[in-house]
């Protein structure tokens, strides 16, 4: 019999375990395949959050969080850490999924192993080496480093033409997300989680209240840009005093200070732990629309009919923009202000970006993945 192919799946933040737990769970129903999953734990609490809605137990847990870390230290802790994995488990392939610092490192480190590597989310792009940052920059080194190109869409395999990727090495999948989010739905619907913090009633899809989402962590905002949304989200909360603003904090450092000191002591704010992946879809589920600057709550939102305000002055994601579900509004004050409120009141505008056909996935882009992993 031929022997099993040794993939490990390597992730440390949040997005990728939500992504890659489709591809760990189908992996696990093929004999031709041994899979190992490692965890940089480049978070520690969010990560944990994720692994345990889907019942995944790593086999290698490196640790690696720190308060506040900086790009460069986690960047180099991680590929030391992964080298030392590399050389005891040496895999045949390793799959990483995304842009974050444990996506660059683990390639990086695979590359000077001479293992294969394939790219889930291969290909987004916004060609600006600052925004996100350092996401950008990060995703375009991978896609030199990497073997299969796992690309979500027609217009991500477009960007990795471009760049000079052969053609044979590129796979139009759909996004593991809409796997997840799939998942996830038919969970809540079986049960409806609580959420501390927030009564039973405003959860309720028959609460009068309007129920505006709000996430936000991107390092490019630090400073200025976080204060401006703060303000932006204060101002939205003394003109609409009946609608509710439920806002999932980051554990960033960088993202609560500005969060707590501008929002705290306001009624109809809601402050509240970041949540686990059942309890945010059914928020997203209930909300009225989302304002985020999250790449992934981009491709989910559309799956669930709801608009999404992207504080962002660029996305790596167009295809929403194009449909009309999202749209950018930046990180300036009177400009989110003037996009949640014209949502708030105009009908006809809020009818406009809701759309329940998403252009990222159908569901299927893990098993996608995997029929691409056993034929080769
Ligand atoms: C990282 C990813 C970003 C992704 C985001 C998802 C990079 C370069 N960026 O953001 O692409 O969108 O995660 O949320 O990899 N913290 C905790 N507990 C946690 C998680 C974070 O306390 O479970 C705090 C820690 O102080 C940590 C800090 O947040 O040092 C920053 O975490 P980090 O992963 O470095 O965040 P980003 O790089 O901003
Ligand atoms: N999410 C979650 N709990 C929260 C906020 C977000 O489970 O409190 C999920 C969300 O549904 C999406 C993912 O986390 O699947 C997005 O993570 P994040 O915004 O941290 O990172 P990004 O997608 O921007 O890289």
């Amino acid at each position: 019999m031929k022997k099993a192919k040794k993939v490990s799946i390597i992730f440390g933040t949040r997005p990728e375990a939500i992504k890659l737990s489709p591809i760990i769970l189908g992996l696990r129903e093929y004999p031709q395949f041994e899979s190992n999953v490692c965890v940089t734990a480049q978070h520690r609490e969010l990560l944990d959050q994720v692994l345990s809605v889907f019942r995944i137990k790593p086999d290698v847990d490196l640790d690696l969080m720190r308060p506040n870390q900086g790009l460069s230290d986690l960047t180099a802790r991680a590929i030391s850490a992964l080298d030392v994995y590399f050389k005891q488990y040496q895999p045949d392939l390793i799959l990483v999924q995304g842009d974050t610092t444990t996506v660059l490192a683990a390639s990086l480190a695979a590359f000077y192993h001479k293992i294969k590597i394939g790219h889930i989310e291969a290909g987004l792009r916004t060609w600006d080496k600052y925004s996100p940052y350092p996401e950008e920059i990060n995703r375009v080194l991978t896609t030199h480093l990497a073997d299969y190109h796992f690309a979500p869409t027609g217009w991500a395999k477009s960007n990795l033409i471009r760049e000079g990727v052969p053609k044979e090495r590129i796979f139009i999948t759909g996004n593991t997300v809409i796997d997840a989010l799939q998942i996830a739905l038919k969970s809540i619907r079986n049960h409806q989680p609580d959420i501390t913090g927030l009564t039973k009633s405003l959860l309720n899809r028959s609460d009068p209240r309007p129920l505006v989402l709000i996430t936000g962590h991107r390092r490019e905002s630090f400073g200025a840009g976080f204060e401006s949304i703060c303000q932006a989200i204060a101002r939205l909360a003394d003109r609409f005093p009946q609608t509710a603003f439920v806002y999932p904090v980051h554990l960033n450092p960088n993202v609560r200070k500005p969060v707590f000191k501008i929002l705290s002591n306001r009624k109809n704010v809601h402050l509240i732990g970041p949540l686990s992946y059942l309890p945010f879809v059914a928020l997203m589920d209930r909300c009225i629309l989302v304002l985020t600057d999250s790449g992934g709550i981009q491709e989910e939102a559309p799956s669930l009919g709801k608009p999404v305000l992207v504080m962002r002055d660029r996305t790596e994601r167009p295809e929403a923009i194009k449909a009309g579900t999202a749209k950018l509004v930046g990180t300036d004050s009177n400009r989110i202000f003037k996009s949640v409120s014209n949502l708030l009141t105009d009908p006809r505008a809020y009818a406009a970006m809701v759309n329940r056909k998403n252009p990222y996935g159908d569901g299927k882009a893990s098993s996608r993945i995997i029929e691409i992993l056993k034929r080769d």
